[in-house]
């Protein structure tokens, strides 16, 4: 891990570093984000594994102009009424994904929607404009750590698993930005932050349902109050061969996988199966986990039958998402 401080020349060497698939820890207004290139799913994975996280979560995607957004999400005029209020600046949009979004599906882990930001932070928006590339980050802490606001307590937490930690001080705001979700009929706001509900009501001129607290006001995780993804059809785990109609999510060699009424795997005709990854690398099989599971989530097919993936580093959240989405028989 290297601590630089941020001048015209780091942010050059932070953006080539995010270029090739490395992770670096950014100033933003409210807290240290932990940044890699959105566009590249492998790069995605490791923010998971350097985290810690238990499991995939949605991240945030920060963009260095409101209009950047464009080409992954689609806006309406809420959208654009309260972007043109609040950003740049700590607020962060949940909306539906462009069917040609070219962000990992990882960022969503596996919804149909993306959390869009741009950032205040001068150093953030000249990073993002110098990579090139929309910067995937959730906060630079492990997981169930609370969110740095100095370069300092960014280096206690990640220590060596983040590549470069671009310094810039102190975060002026020093709290996770607002969230609001916008991919649905009603405004509702699924995180408080700075940019406060009657900030945001006073813009569009109506009510934003309070999506923090249940009916019986207990504050809910943002964890809890996610929807996550599962497919349709049942999904099994660690399965050495499959039955019949089943479809196949792969990971390493099929070379010695049967179909229980006869004959053998890699005969299933293409679109029945994926590979995660046929080298058996978990950061490959991380990023394509989410867009395989929907390509084989067809009613077509039976179930998925999933091979067994290594309990290990990024396998742990791998297995753990499979795991709930297993359970899903409906
Ligand atoms: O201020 C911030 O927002 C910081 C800086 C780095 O930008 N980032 C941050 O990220 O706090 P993170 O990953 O720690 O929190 C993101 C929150 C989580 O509660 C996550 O569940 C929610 O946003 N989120 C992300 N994508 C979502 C989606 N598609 N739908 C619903 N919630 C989403
Ligand atoms: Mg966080």
């Amino acid at each position: 891990m290297r601590l630089k401080t941020a001048t015209p020349e780091t942010i050059d060497e932070a953006a080539a570093c995010l270029r090739g698939g490395g992770l670096v820890a950014i100033p933003t207004e409210t807290v240290y984000g932990l940044a890699a290139d959105a566009t590249n799913g492998a790069a995605v994975a490791r923010i998971f594994e350097a985290k810690g996280r238990p499991a995939f979560n949605p991240l945030i995607c920060h963009f260095a102009r409101a209009e950047d957004i464009e080409s992954a999400v689609v806006t309406d005029t809420r959208a654009q009424t309260v972007a043109a209020a609040f950003w740049p600046g700590p607020l962060t949009l949940i909306l539906p994904r462009r069917t040609d979004c070219r962000i990992s599906e990882l960022c969503s882990a596996g919804l149909e929607t993306l959390a869009v930001r741009v950032p205040a932070h001068p150093i953030a928006r000249a990073l993002i404009a110098a990579a090139g590339v929309p910067l995937a980050a959730p906060s630079a802490n492990k997981s169930g750590r609370i969110s740095p606001t100095t370069p300092l307590l960014v280096s206690e937490s990640l220590g060596n698993a983040v590549d470069m930690i671009l310094a810039a001080g102190p975060c002026a705001v020093g709290l996770e930005s607002t969230v609001l979700d916008l991919s649905g009929d009603t405004p509702t706001l699924l995180r408080p932050g700075a940019v406060t509900a009657a900030d945001i009501e006073s813009v569009l001129g109506y009510r934003v349902e309070d999506g923090t607290t249940t009916a019986t006001d207990k504050p809910k995780s943002p964890g809890l109050l996610l929807k996550h993804y599962a497919p349709s059809i049942p999904v099994r785990m660690n399965a050495i061969d499959l039955e019949e109609g089943e479809a196949l999510l792969a990971f390493g060699s099929v070379k010695f996988m049967g179909i229980r009424t006869g004959g053998a795997a890699r005969d299933l005709p293409p679109e029945r199966v994926r590979n995660l990854s046929p080298r058996g690398d978990l950061h490959e099989a991380a990023a394509n986990l989410f867009r395989m599971l929907h390509e084989l989530d067809r009613p077509q097919n039976k179930g998925i039958a999933v091979m067994a993936i290594p309990e290990t580093g990024l396998g742990l959240a791998i297995n753990d998402r499979l795991g709930r989405t297993a359970k899903r028989t409906d």
